[in-house]
Parts: structure tokens; sequence; C-alpha cells
């Protein structure tokens, strides 16, 4: 069956990419807000979340929609930043990519306020700044369809997805100092090679993560770019699913709440925001279906 998904969201990561967050800022206005994206047709060069207070405004439920959870683990920490809607726009050229946001913002406008916009981008063939290759183990072709796509749960429902977002800082100093060895046992891969290691320990990223170690197993469709600011950069990392239970379980592992133990990536980078979107189907000409919002 063909679900009618945002293509932005299976097709590979862009060269450039602009992430733009946005609050209510009168809510009075939120359906000729949501009217405006209603009126445009999305193809692969923007994908478009709506956050929970949003839907909580218009009086409406979106299933499994909620905030992430703001988790605390031995030494470790995630925040809950919850945001009402997310734009991710997606080109060749990050100036184009600016003025698409102007725009979008202006038009938007006074519905949403722009409270965060993070220009981001491809390094090298998709790895992380700190050299590792990200996206490796991510599902392909219908396994990737399966993992990040609402099915089976009717029209305006099916082909929706839920994102789960975070701005993750590193400290490139630490990146520095750790000799290319620890850095690969923090990880669990090679940088050289990218192959994984067989010796790798419990707190390696792709140990905590292993996405069959799950019961559900808990497969993600990651696309995640990386940012930088002035000295600032990292990560923001994006990752969709029918639902956001497998990212909450990754996270609630990497902070080491099921076993004590902490993902060792936290030595080297921390997530500065956290925040969940449900991401409508297409209804037809490239245009949002909103009527689970009653739209
Ligand atoms: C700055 C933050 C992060 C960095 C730099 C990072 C980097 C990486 C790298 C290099 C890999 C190995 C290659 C690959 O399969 O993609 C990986 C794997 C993975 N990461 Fe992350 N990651 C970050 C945050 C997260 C978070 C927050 C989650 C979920 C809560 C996550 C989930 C995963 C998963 C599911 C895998 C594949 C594991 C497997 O099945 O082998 N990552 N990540």
């Amino acid at each position: 069956m063909d679900l009618p998904f945002q293509p932005g969201i299976l097709d590979p990561v862009p060269a450039a990419g602009r992430y733009l967050s946005f609050r209510i800022r009168l809510p009075a206005a939120l359906r000729e807000g949501l009217d405006e994206l209603r009126g445009r047709t999305f193809g692969s060069e923007a994908v478009v979340g709506v956050g929970p207070a949003v839907v909580r405004s218009l009086g409406c439920e979106v299933e499994g929609l909620r905030e992430l959870p703001a988790l605390a683990g031995p030494g470790v920490c995630s925040p809950s930043t919850p945001g009402a809607l997310w734009v991710w726009l997606r080109g060749d050229e990050p100036g184009e990519l600016f003025l698409r946001g102007r725009e979008l913002a202006a038009c938007l406008a006074p519905a949403f306020e722009l409270v965060e916009e993070v220009g981001a981008f491809r390094h090298g063939p998709g790895r992380d700044l700190s050299g590792y290759e990200d996206g490796t183990e991510n599902p392909t072709g219908p396994a990737a369809v399966e993992a990040a796509f609402v099915s089976g749960s009717g029209p305006g429902r099916d082909g929706s997805s839920f994102v789960a977002v975070q701005r993750w800082v590193h400290d490139f100093g630490r990146l520095a100092a750790l000799r290319e060895e620890e850095l690969d046992r923090i990880v669990g891969r090679r940088r050289s090679d990218n192959e994984e290691l067989s010796d790798a320990p419990a707190t390696a990223h792709v140990v905590r993560t292993a996405q069959e170690d799950f019961d559900p197993p808990a497969f993600l469709l990651r696309r995640s770019m990386p940012w930088v600011e002035s000295e600032a950069g990292g990560l923001v990392f994006v990752a969709f699913g029918h639902s956001l239970d497998s990212f909450v379980a990754q996270l609630r592992r990497m902070c080491g709440l099921d076993d004590g133990t902490t993902d060792a990536l936290f030595g080297f980078t921390r997530p500065v925001t956290g925040s969940a979107y449900w991401c409508p189907p297409l209804a037809g000409s490239g245009r949002l279906d909103f009527t689970a919002l009653g739209l």
C-alpha cells in the first residue's frame, strides 16, 4: 500500500537544511496559520511537524503525540523544550533556505512566532562533526517505511509520522583531546572505516542503542544533520517513527535509566533541546492533510 507521507522524511539528507521552531503567539489565529500551511504544496523541500500544544489548543487529540520527557541519569540529562510547530527546510544552498525561512515565518504570523532557527549541512558523505558516519544502521526500503510511518489507522492518520528533535552541542576541546581508539570505544565503531568493534564496551553508543536489542525492537529513521554557529557546533538529532516509543526507549537507555549504564557519547556532547511533533500525511497534490486536527 502506498502511504501518503511527506516525501522529505524518507528522502536522503540534503546538502543544506534549516530547522525552524515556532511557538504559538496568537491562539485565536491558529486556524488561519495552519490554513496558510495547508495552502502550500509539500514535495521534498520541506517537512512540517505539529506540536502537542497546537493539537491541544484545537481541542483535538493525536493518539501517541506527547511532549518528550525530561530525563536525568547518573551524571547526564536530556531536557524537554516543547515547541508548537517545526519546519525542516531542505535544499542545496543555505542562502536560499534562509530566504525561504523568512518568507514562511512572515506568512505564519501572527499565529506563530519563530523562536529558534538552526542552519545545518551535510558533512562529507553524512558524518557527524566528530568524524563518524551517521545513519549506517538506518532501516531502508520497506523497513524504513514501516519504521517511520503510521499505517492501519485510517485516512488522515496513515502516512503520518512522529519526530523527535534534539540539538546536541559538542565539546570540541574534549573531542580533540581524545585518542582515536578512545573515541572508537565511545561510539562502538571505527572512525577510519566505520566497522563495528567486536569488543565494544556496554557504554558504547551503538551498544546502548542497538535497535534489535529492545523489546519490542526500537527501529528509528534517523535524519540528523550537523550544525555550527560561531565557535559552537554539534548535531541536530532528528528521528522519525510510527510512534515516539522507540526514541524514548533508546534515550532512556542512553541516560542509564534501564541498567545504570550511561552512553559514553555524553562524554563529548549533550542535548540542549528536546521536542516532539506529529508530521501530518498528505491529502493529495502535495497538500498537508489536517483532518485529524478537525480542519
Ligand atoms: C550527538 C548525538 C549523537 C551522535 C553524534 C550519534 C552518532 C551515531 C553514530 C556515529 C552511530 C553509528 C552509525 C549508525 O548506525 O548511524 C549511531 C548509531 C545509532 N544512534 Fe546515534 N548519535 C547521537 C544521538 C543519538 C540519540 C539521541 C539516539 C536515540 C535516542 C540515537 C540512536 C541511534 C541508533 C538507533 C543507532 C543505530 C544503532 C544500531 O542499531 O546499530 N543516537 N549514532
